[in-house]
């Protein structure tokens, strides 16, 4: 399967929000037109963005806050579901560690351990504190 990454932060809203539906990140009853129109607002203003393409079609996504030298988070790291397990993922990850390499990285998660193991991640913790925004779900 030939996967294209691009690292353009412009990705197209409609095709994000589907991204984000299918891995259970945004539900239909509660996302509106205005949410949708502006969906890639965290990508545009994230320092790094990295999208997996397959004949046009997004099929993948990751998205970097970082001091661009000491400290980076992760955000974002979607593959539609009938691409998963194909090493895209990883790949995208893998493009961000490049993109900062001396960089240390932090993901607030209590799912996929598993994939995060495989990248070099360890759990000292369950997880983060998190304090919820307007739109946190
Ligand atoms: C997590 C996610 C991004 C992984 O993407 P992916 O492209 O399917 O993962 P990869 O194919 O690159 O997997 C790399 C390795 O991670 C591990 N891994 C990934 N998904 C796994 C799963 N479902 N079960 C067990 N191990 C898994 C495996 O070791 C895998 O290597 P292998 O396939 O050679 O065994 C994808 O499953 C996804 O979008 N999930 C829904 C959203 C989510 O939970 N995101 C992460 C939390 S922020």
């Amino acid at each position: 399967m030939n996967i294209q990454y691009k690292t353009i932060k412009n990705l197209p809203n409609e095709e994000l929000y589907n991204l984000f539906l299918s891995v259970g990140w945004a539900k239909e009853e509660t996302t509106t037109a205005e949410m949708i129109n502006n969906f890639n607002i965290g990508f545009l203003n994230s320092t790094f963005v990295i999208s997996a393409w397959h004949e046009d079609k997004l099929v993948g996504c990751a998205r970097v806050l970082s001091d661009k030298h000491f400290r980076s988070i992760l955000y974002d790291v979607a593959v539609l579901p009938e691409y998963q397990r194909k090493n895209i993922g990883k790949t995208m990850v893998e493009r961000c560690f490049q993109e900062y390499p001396n960089s240390e990285w932090l993901v607030q998660t209590d799912k996929r351990k598993d994939f995060y193991q495989t990248l070099g991640f360890k759990y000292n913790t369950d997880d983060f504190l998190i304090k919820p925004g307007k739109y946190s779900v």
